[in-house]
């Protein structure tokens, strides 16, 4: 006969499964994961440096569908600070074209932040990579939001200037608040402007933007999740000479980051590839932890709008070839 004797537990006992009950509450976890739609390893599945060759130079970057990062050189400070885990140069070849900048502003220094936690790097950091990856791919185009964080000057027009002198050129800008072609834009960086003072770009304000980035906790995600699908379903009857920007990031005391972007990214990744078939332009998706295969997914969408383009271009220039090789040939004849 057996006797199962019960333990009582102690209080420690109780603290560590309260503890353990916390975190998993919270989403704790150590382990780097790399899926499809979520990775926080060090580099990309796969890169995907000059997709936008093949965009026609006529088509409007407005219904171009790209892939963006929240919070771009949000790389440190811990589970609530970061948003990211590859470097910009990676960011750049795996795919993504929107980045989410945020300088402090000291006495004319513009150093990377995410609120308090300092990013290990200033603005130059950031246009010296833009500048080195656009030399290298002419074919592509960057689009920055730029906005100060974690210092309030309301003032960091000159600054910024500045930095553009120092560590790029004045000529790498898209110097106008309109929408570009494709073929205006290669080879640029177009500053989409979130901060007073004369034009250096778009201003930030003149895109369609949703970004519902506050997520209390874990319990509030399929409340982001449903106003995400809510934007992402309005680009199909928006307007579109304007660009869209759907954020899928969200973070709050309760629910950090990488935990957040590990429930989204999921039904993100589920929706996208439940359009596969659809020539649908979703604008700007950002996003925080996105696996290659879910920037692939993104940037697909706008290669089959291509595919489509392109047989019907094929058509056309095939009989005007016709047109053209033919009159010489009869001529010749006569
Ligand atoms: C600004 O940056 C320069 C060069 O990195 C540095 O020498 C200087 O101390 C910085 N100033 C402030 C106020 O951080
Ligand atoms: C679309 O947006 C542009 C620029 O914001 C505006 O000028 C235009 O009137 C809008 N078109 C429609 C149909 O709403
Ligand atoms: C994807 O499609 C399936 C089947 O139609 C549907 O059940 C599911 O809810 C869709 N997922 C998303 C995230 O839209």
């Amino acid at each position: 006969m057996r006797i199962n004797i019960r333990r009582c537990p102690s209080n420690m006992d109780i603290l560590v499964s309260e503890l353990l009950l916390l975190l998993g509450l919270i989403g704790w976890s150590y382990a780097d994961i790399q899926r499809p739609d979520y990775d926080d390893t060090s580099d990309p599945e796969f890169l995907n440096p000059l997709w936008m060759a093949n965009i026609p130079d006529d088509q409007p970057l407005s219904e171009v569908t790209m892939p963006g990062s929240h919070n771009t050189m949000a790389l440190y400070g811990g589970v609530y600070a970061e948003c990211q885990s590859w470097s910009l140069a990676s960011q750049l070849r795996a795919g993504i074209r929107f980045l989410d900048i945020r300088v402090r502003h000291v006495n004319g220094n513009l150093t990377l932040h995410h609120g308090v936690s300092y990013q290990r790097g200033h603005l130059g950091h950031v246009l010296e990579g833009v500048s080195d990856f656009l030399q290298e791919y002419p074919s592509e185009t960057v689009l920055m939001r730029l906005k100060e964080e974690f210092s309030e000057t309301y003032d960091i027009y000159g600054a910024v200037v500045d930095y553009i002198h120092r560590y790029a050129h004045w000529d790498l800008l898209w110097h106008s608040r309109l929408v570009p072609s494709m073929g205006e834009a290669r080879g640029k960086l177009i500053i989409l402007q979130d901060f007073a003072g004369p034009d250096l770009g778009m201003r930030y304000g003149s895109l369609d933007i949703a970004d519902d980035w506050k997520v209390p906790t874990l319990l509030h995600v399929e409340e982001k999740w449903l106003s995400v699908h809510e934007h992402l379903e309005t680009t199909l009857t928006g307007n579109r000479t304007q660009i869209f920007l759907t954020y899928s990031s969200g973070a709050g005391l309760f629910a950090f980051p990488k935990a957040v972007a590990q429930r989204i990214n999921p039904q993100l990744y589920e929706y996208l590839r439940n359009k596969t078939n659809l020539n649908q332009c979703f604008g700007i998706i950002c996003m925080d932890f996105p696996g290659a295969p879910m920037i692939q997914t993104i940037i697909d969408f706008q290669l089959r709008n291509i595919e489509s383009g392109k047989r019907a271009f094929n058509l056309q220039f095939g009989k005007s070839k016709l047109k053209y090789f033919t009159s010489p040939l009869t001529k010749e004849r006569v």
